[in-house]
């Protein structure tokens, strides 16, 4: 059964407008295309993820010396390698953002520091460079903002967040994906429109996911 992982970087729960968001985009999916087992990770949840400090950062620099990991590392590497299996072995990407001072939420980023790995996600070759792993991919991301929208004055804040996670995904391979933006700012004139033309974005976005998904139920 093709599979979906829902990464929820809000944790403000029934209160969130980018869970919202990504709520209608799954339960429109889950119309066009029955047979989609989705995976939710809250990664505000306590415990949801593990930390990556001193052990998981020695693991990884060991890596590319190839020294030998310590017990202590191996077991930070473990504990690494199951966040990355859960995000390897979906099909499909629904990401929920909002914008936290200009940035994703520290959860979030602490997440793709797990995730993100020699050999695991992406490669990286001396004459070439990097390339991303995870071929074959679809994303959809929703990020969300309350001051800041494109076109605003320079005074409303700046937007490292949105061109942050498009080079992340494209880093890690995941070449084909949305990102949709709601932006209900002081600014905006009409944010219940915004809201409604961000939910039609996402609606005419599910035959194309579905689409992606369906060879896979084959
Ligand atoms: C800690 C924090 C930092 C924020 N920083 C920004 C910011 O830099 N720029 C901005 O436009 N909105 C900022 N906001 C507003 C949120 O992006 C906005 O309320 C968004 O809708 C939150 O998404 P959510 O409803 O899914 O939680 C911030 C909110 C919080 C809680």
């Amino acid at each position: 059964m093709p599979s979906i992982l829902h990464v929820n970087a809000s944790p403000r729960d029934a209160q969130s407008r980018s869970l919202a968001l990504a709520e209608t985009f799954l339960r429109a999916l889950a119309e066009h295309a029955p047979a989609v087992e989705v995976t939710t990770l809250n990664l505000f949840e306590r415990g949801a993820l593990p930390e990556f400090g001193t052990a998981a950062a020695h693991a990884k620099m060991a890596t590319f010396t190839g020294s030998e990991q310590t017990e202590e590392q191996r077991a930070a590497w473990a504990d690494a390698r199951a966040v990355f299996e859960q995000f390897a072995n979906a099909d499909g990407y629904v990401f929920n953002i909002p914008m936290w001072n200009a940035g994703v939420p520290y959860v979030l980023k602490q997440w793709i520091d797990i995730v993100t790995q020699p050999g695991w996600s992406f490669g990286f070759d001396p004459e070439i460079g990097y390339s991303g792993l995870l071929a074959g991919k679809k994303a959809v991301a929703i990020h969300t903002s309350g001051v800041f929208a494109p076109g605003v004055p320079a005074a409303f804040g700046s937007d490292f967040s949105v061109p942050f996670f498009e080079d992340w995904l494209r880093f890690v391979g995941v070449t084909d994906a949305d990102h949709v933006r709601f932006a209900p700012t002081v600014l905006n004139q009409d944010p219940e429109e915004t809201r409604r033309a961000a939910e039609r974005r996402l609606h005419a976005l599910v035959p194309d996911f579905g689409a992606h998904l369906a060879p896979l139920n084959a």
